[in-house]
């Protein structure tokens, strides 16, 4: 569908956004649930899908390894190829690292699995000890050679597997350790389980498929081994990273925005933080009202594992802080490098030092456009933020990052009155 492009977003900034925004389908929950597809030759139908270079990338993936993927209008139909492969390659799990949790599933469908080592990236080393510790406290022989882990075990068997780091749980890790206990022999129970909604979700779209889990959504998740897995359908939850940078576009522009498609519930922590800024968030069924006329207070947040505050609204969260008058400390706990975005904010005015894993934020009421440089996917949506409020223009470079992450992101602004455009580099 598309190519690495350099395309370009040119933001003239000083508009309120105004009116309504339907949000898209968990980029989260949909890498690993397709990536479950792989535990059954049934044909499997996930709904909800958003369109984003990162799904694109694990459709190429389950390809490679042998299913047939068809895609239409947020509709994944997975069926099974003639020709199953167990080798996941390093020129797409370099592209994402998500694709590292293609591992469990092979591991427990084929008895083996070779999956590239996925590399640090700009916002951290990101080790997979976690994943590594789980698939062998289950019996797997694991290997690392020549930049691939090789997984293999002729039966896995159900054990209790302590998941937590250095720093706290682990989302893929629990992923790949549930998924490959799913088909075990016997019982496992993941203590220090990721709590994280999109776990959840895929818990409930492996239940679909005949597993027996319970506890997802605690720290303590068990599983019961089935024999076999059968096809299902299932909707992906909501994606609350995308609810909240809508959230956080209605507080730095001062408008009035409706959120459709949310689940409250996903965003405890971020409505919590907003509040505390001053701003009423109104929750009906399953949308939101974010409007705010008035200038907001600067608070200080910590990025923590589900149910706090989460880490890939750090960046966003930093710009929205970086025009409110007054002092406000970012503290990032899952990931202390994750601050290239404060130099690309700087550059358009903010006042912001970096002290290890904290940001000290001297709020300014006014940013001024500049050209600034996406640097991963949330940095890049924190950098647009910027500009929807930043006085002239704005040009952020790079957005494949965006794209990524964030379904027809500038359309979806322009509809709400930004004045927002792509632009080739
Ligand atoms: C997932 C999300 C990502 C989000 C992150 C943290 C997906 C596809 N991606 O990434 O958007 O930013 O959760 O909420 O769901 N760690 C270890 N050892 C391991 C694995 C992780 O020490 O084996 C550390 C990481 O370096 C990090 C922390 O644990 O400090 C949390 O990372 P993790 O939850 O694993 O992130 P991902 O699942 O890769």
């Amino acid at each position: 569908m598309r190519s690495l492009n350099m395309d370009k977003l040119v933001i003239e900034g000083g508009v309120a956004l105004k009116g309504e925004v339907s949000i898209s389908g968990a980029k989260n929950s949909a890498l690993p649930i397709l990536a479950a597809t792989l535990m059954t030759d049934d044909a499997c139908i996930i709904k909800g899908i958003p369109e984003l270079r990162d799904t694109e990338t694990m459709f190429k993936i389950l390809r490679t390894l042998g299913k047939n993927v068809e895609f239409d209008r947020g509709i994944a139909t997975v069926t099974s190829g003639r020709r199953k492969s167990h080798i996941a390659d390093y020129e797409l799990v370099s592209k994402m690292r998500a694709s590292f949790c293609v591992l469990g599933p092979l591991l427990a469908k084929l008895k083996k699995a070779k999956v590239s080592y996925p590399g640090g990236c700009v916002i951290g080393i990101r080790p997979v000890d976690l994943h590594i510790k789980g698939l062998k406290a289950l019996g797997a022989d694991i290997d690392i050679d020549a930049g691939y882990i090789s997984a293999s075990a002729d039966s896995l068997k159900g054990n209790l597997i302590y998941l937590g780091g250095v720093f706290g749980s682990s989302v893929l890790a629990t992923d790949n350790v549930m998924m490959a206990a799913v088909l075990a022999r016997g019982k496992t129970t993941i203590e220090s389980a990721a709590c994280e909604p999109e776990v959840a979700d895929l818990a409930e779209f492996l239940i679909k498929m005949g597993a027996e889990i319970s506890g997802h959504g605690t720290p303590v998740i068990e599983i019961e081994g089935v024999k076999h897995l059968h096809g299902a359908e299932h909707r992906i939850i909501p994606d609350r990273i995308e609810a909240g940078t809508f959230i956080l576009a209605s507080l730095i522009t001062r408008g009035d925005i409706t959120i459709k498609n949310v689940l409250s519930q996903h965003l405890g922590a971020l409505i919590d933080k907003v509040q505390e800024a001053g701003v009423q968030v109104r929750r009906m069924d399953s949308s939101l009202r974010v409007s705010c006329r008035r200038q907001i207070k600067p608070v200080n947040i910590t990025t923590l594992p589900f149910p706090g505050f989460p880490t890939d609204m750090q960046a966003q969260f930093t710009s929205l802080m970086s025009v409110t008058p007054g002092i406000s400390v970012v503290t990032e706990k899952i990931y202390p490098d994750r601050f290239m975005h404060v130099a690309e904010l700087n550059r358009m005015g903010a006042n912001i030092q970096r002290e290890g894993p904290h940001a000290i934020i001297s709020g300014n009421k006014d940013l001024s456009g500049a050209v600034v440089m996406a640097s991963d996917l949330r940095a890049s949506a924190s950098l647009v933020l910027a500009g929807l409020i930043a006085k002239g223009k704005t040009t952020v470079t790079r957005i494949y990052h965006l794209e990524r992450g964030y379904e027809n992101m500038e359309k979806k602004l322009e509809e709400l009155g930004a004045r927002i455009k792509k632009d080739k580099e």
